[in-house]
């Protein structure tokens, strides 16, 4: 008999975790109006809100804290970062920042300007809004199959090259960068392909544009890649992320994804040009270039999770847990966005409750029914997060209206997906009960879904 595959870590420290009642989520919900950012964590059973600075570190990064070095400027802790960086990636030169967010700040402040259009892979919300800050625009240019939760494509992240080249060519003067989000969030943790890389890559060359890629996933990305792409089968994760990375001149990095840390980021980049430039503003937003935002235990704890974080047998076990949440829904009859994504699930809240009407938030009213049936957190990724037009001031309707289940690394067992499971299926059950969605009753200009207030209705 095979053996059953089993988790390739096991289990040193624990967090105890609550149920609660019904009658309690229903007065903490009321109470956060509805919006389940407000919601206190103890208030929650399982919370798969993010996976972002979530993860569990390991003994290994622990034990690199404590060897954190805290000079503000030339510490230790920097220069094991940049050998990891640069060990991983091929990138020679980089800048830490507190977070993804932080370092697209920085980076953009020197490379986006007011009429800029920065086409790419469905940006992600922070990055959209670093370039719409900057009164330039983001465009667009992942497949459509990306946008048909029943369309089956193995790479949903990749850029449909056609779209980049209309762009390029409409409007090429003001385009000053390629962004490739790795994997595509967004669109369902899906990831883009090697030869779809290469092919960015080619045209952005025509163009003489330069390519970045937002990696806050390469790590799964080149998981599915040796998985899914016939031509990587036997290389190493690590081999195809160098690859990968060739196809970049910069990269933005959240760690808290694929580097399994609880916070920190960076910018890497071969011009040494662009990192003079980009020095300054990391100096003034973020910190000494040495530091940017980051303690020295942190940076060494973040250097040793990129290793770990592109380690086959971690990524394995990573991936299969996701996978065996998505298949236990896909057996309830559950739509989901197929194939399985890397970091989370994507529930279709329009298959799921067809019956509401888009402007009634159908993806908040199924994360809401989630939250009160078992306290799980998920999170909308639809129109409250895709917020209004900063011209218009219009409600922005995207193609799709998505609840989030983000599994953070290392965290929860395969009983926690069960309970998951059962809880969606149970308001699955009951979906034609629920007759009526949300309205917003105050809102942010920018951003608002992490303070947006709602009230029910019906
Ligand atoms: N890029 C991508 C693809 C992301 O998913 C995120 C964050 C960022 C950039 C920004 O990084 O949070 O470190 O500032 N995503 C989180 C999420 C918040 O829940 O998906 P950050």
């Amino acid at each position: 008999m095979d053996l059953p595959f089993a988790e390739s870590y096991k289990i040193k420290v624990v967090e105890s975790i609550h149920r609660s009642t019904l009658e309690e989520r229903t007065n903490w919900i009321r109470n956060a109006h509805f919006n389940l950012f407000q919601i206190k964590s103890d208030q929650i059973f399982i919370d798969l809100l993010t996976d972002s600075g979530t993860g569990a570190m390991s003994d290994k990064q622990w034990g690199a804290i404590m060897t954190g070095d805290e000079s503000y400027a030339g510490a230790s802790s920097y220069y094991n970062l940049k050998d990891a960086i640069h060990d991983i990636t091929g990138f020679p030169l980089y800048l830490p920042t507190h977070q993804g967010r932080a370092a697209e700040n920085v980076l953009f402040s020197v490379l986006v300007k007011e009429g800029d259009i920065v086409p790419g892979n469905s940006h992600f919300d922070t990055t959209k809004g670093h370039i719409e800050f900057r009164k330039a625009s983001a465009i667009d240019c992942t497949i459509d199959e990306a946008f048909d939760t029943t369309a089956y494509h193995l790479f949903k992240g990749n850029v449909a090259l056609g779209k980049l080249e209309d762009v390029l060519k409409k409007s090429g003067d003001n385009v000053p960068f390629i962004i490739l989000t790795l994997t595509n969030n967004s669109a369902g943790g899906q990831p883009v392909s090697l030869e779809n890389m290469h092919a960015v890559k080619k045209l952005a060359d025509t163009y003489n544009k330069p390519v970045l890629f937002d990696s806050a996933r390469f790590a799964e990305n080149a998981y599915f890649i040796k998985l899914r792409e016939p031509a990587y089968k036997d290389k190493s994760i690590r081999q195809i992320a160098k690859e990968m990375f060739s196809c970049a001149d910069m990269m933005t990095m959240s760690s808290k994804k694929d580097a399994i840390v609880n916070m920190g980021g960076f910018i890497a980049m071969r011009d040494p040009e662009l990192f003079r430039q980009c020095s300054m503003f990391n100096i003034m937003y973020e910190g000494y270039i040495t530091y940017g935002g980051m303690s020295g235990r942190d940076m060494n704890a973040l250097a040793q999770g990129l290793y770990e974080g592109t380690d086959f047998d971690y990524l394995e076990t990573r991936i299969k847990q996701v996978e065996y949440l998505g298949n236990r829904l896909v057996e309830f009859g559950i739509p989901i966005q197929a194939p399985i994504g890397g970091h989370a699930i994507f529930i279709d809240a329009k298959r799921f409750l067809p019956h509401l009407p888009k402007e009634e938030f159908p993806a908040q009213t199924l994360a809401i029914q989630l939250y009160l049936e078992a306290g799980v957190r998920g999170v909308e990724i639809g129109a409250l997060l895709a917020d209004r037009d900063p011209v218009t001031r219009e409600n922005r309707y995207p193609a799709l209206e998505m609840v989030r289940l983000a599994i953070p690394r290392r965290v929860y067992t395969n009983n926690h997906m069960d309970v998951v499971a059962v809880a969606l299926k149970n308001v699955f059950d009951r979906r034609n009960d629920i007759r009526s969605g949300m309205r917003i009753t105050r809102e942010a200009p920018i951003m608002r879904h992490f303070t947006v207030e709602l009230e029910q209705l019906g």
